[in-house]
């Protein structure tokens, strides 16, 4: 089990002081990149992701909340250990998405695909595209919303599916996560959690993801 704290809920006017505090104690961080437009709220753009991938040796996990993924991809510039995640209900054919898919593979990035709560998961020769997929288990926007149950069901499916069939498939679940349901989810066999206010709201956020860990 990993975890990836979502640096965009940290004190963002010290985030050097935050990824110095936790690179030591953390797999990477989450960016959450929202456009205003896929979603309504507005995050950071291309050159902080960058200044921020740079920043840290750690992988970092890019989540691009926006209408044109594609634009996105020229104008960052990840690690080779990095992940670009961009939403299924971003793109409107296959075809759009393979050329996506392409895109990032040929940055030499791993790739990662997005699914909102109400999104039933991709069919296979879609996810055999990817290196990982990021159950949302809020609506996508904001952090400090509560986790939505019903999503569970989708994890145990998805779960399943790669124990199955991809078994490098990384099973990454982001919203609401808190120590009382990320144990249950341990269980199920998710891979990677994305934590926001579980960590960041607290007084002391090293701490706050030690304990998490500790579960
Ligand atoms: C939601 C973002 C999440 C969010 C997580 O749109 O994609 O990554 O920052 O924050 P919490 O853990 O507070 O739900
Ligand atoms: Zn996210």
């Amino acid at each position: 089990m990993q975890i990836f704290p979502s640096i965009i809920c940290s004190d963002i006017l010290n985030l050097q002081k935050t990824l110095q505090t936790l690179d030591s104690v953390c797999d990477g961080y989450h960016i959450d990149v929202m456009d205003d437009h896929f979603v309504p709220n507005l995050t950071i753009g291309p050159d902080f992701v960058n200044a921020i991938t740079r920043k840290t040796a750690l992988p970092s996990h890019v989540h691009l909340m926006v209408d044109n993924p594609k634009n996105w991809c020229d104008r960052l510039n990840l690690k080779k250990i990095d992940t670009l995640t961009f939403h299924i209900e971003a793109v409107s054919s296959y075809d759009e998405l393979l050329d996506l898919v392409d895109k990032i593979r040929n940055k030499g990035w791993k790739k990662g695909l997005a699914l909102n709560p109400n999104t039933p998961p991709p069919e296979y020769p879609v996810l055999q595209c990817f290196d990982q997929i990021i159950i949302m288990s809020v609506n996508p926007g904001f952090s400090g919303q509560k986790f939505i149950p019903e999503v569970v069901e989708k994890i145990k499916n998805l779960v399943n599916i790669k124990k199955r069939y991809f078994s490098d498939l990384q099973i990454a679940v982001d919203g609401g996560i808190d120590k009382q349901n990320m144990k249950m989810l341990i269980d199920l066999g998710v891979d990677v959690f994305c934590v926001g206010s579980a960590v960041f709201a607290a007084q002391d956020p090293r701490q706050a993801l030690e304990e998490l860990y500790n579960l």
